[in-house]
């Protein structure tokens, strides 16, 4: 008997002790993190890291839907969460809740991820009392970011301000949320102070789970930041491999007898 295998719920997840997530825009890099990783997002870091744009602000919907098409089609048990690109949400929680559904009965993801706070809390609350499931974003925020990125929480007036707008992400129902570039002591006490799952991008070990940019941990990114880390180095391998394929096909190597019809 063929056992089919079930896509991983929240539930499930947040039972675990430690939970892996990594981002996935197509089909071969979904297919490899789908099995090793809990929760699989569709960033809109896709434009920086696939289509070269400077910044996550000028993805828009429908490129989400696309990639979260293939992510979704090319995995079995990861649950996948999408980024409400900007400018999809900001205007008004029935626009959010619009383009919130559009992109989950589109592409077939289980839940949307949206950056920001307090200034967001009543949209985030009408999309999950309207069945939504929302993943929350603080800390560094890239679709809010001016210039460089820098670390969040650093002053007063960003501590008082995160543990408002984590106890607001509560309230408004998020299963969980990304905590981005963000002082370790900060985000410490904030675990000790909700019951709310914080899963880590440059923040701490103490989160339940840690996300990175698949692309970045295999070296495709020249992204260099003191939190991530590579495990591959994507170019080298790249590298040798096309410059062979060149040599054989300049000194007819490629394709042999048997490669052809
Ligand atoms: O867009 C993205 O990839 C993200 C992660 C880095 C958390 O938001």
């Amino acid at each position: 008997m063929k056992i089919l295998k079930r896509r991983n719920s929240i539930k499930n997840i947040f039972s675990k002790s430690k939970i892996v997530c990594l981002t996935a825009y197509t089909a071969p890099i979904a297919k490899v993190a789908d099995e090793y990783a809990d929760i699989i997002l569709v960033g809109d870091s896709v434009g920086p890291v696939l289509y070269g744009y400077k910044t996550t602000r000028d993805v828009d919907l429908d490129t989400m839907i696309r990639h979260a098409k293939s992510v979704v089609k090319n995995t079995k048990t990861a649950l996948i969460v999408v980024d409400m690109p900007f400018g999809t949400y900001e205007k008004s929680k029935f626009d959010a809740l619009k383009n919130a559904k559009k992109i989950i009965s589109s592409s077939g993801a289980m839940a949307v991820k949206l950056e920001g706070g307090e200034k967001i809390f009543e949209t985030i609350k009408f999309l999950t009392k309207n069945k939504i499931k929302v993943m929350g974003h603080l800390g560094m925020l890239p679709q809010s970011m001016r210039g460089k990125p820098r670390v969040y929480g650093r002053n007063l007036k960003e501590k008082e301000q995160l543990f408002k707008d984590l106890s607001l992400l509560k309230k408004a129902g998020v299963f969980s949320v990304v905590i981005e570039c963000t002082l370790k002591k900060l985000v410490d006490d904030l675990i000790e102070k909700t019951d709310l799952p914080l899963i880590g991008i440059g923040a701490s070990s103490k989160c339940v789970g840690q996300i990175l940019v698949t692309e970045d941990i295999l070296g495709m990114t020249e992204f260099n930041s003191k939190f991530s880390k590579q495990y591959f180095k994507f170019y080298k391998s790249a590298k040798i491999a096309i410059k062979k394929f060149a040599e054989d096909v300049r000194s007819k190597k490629y394709p042999k007898k048997n490669q052809c019809y």
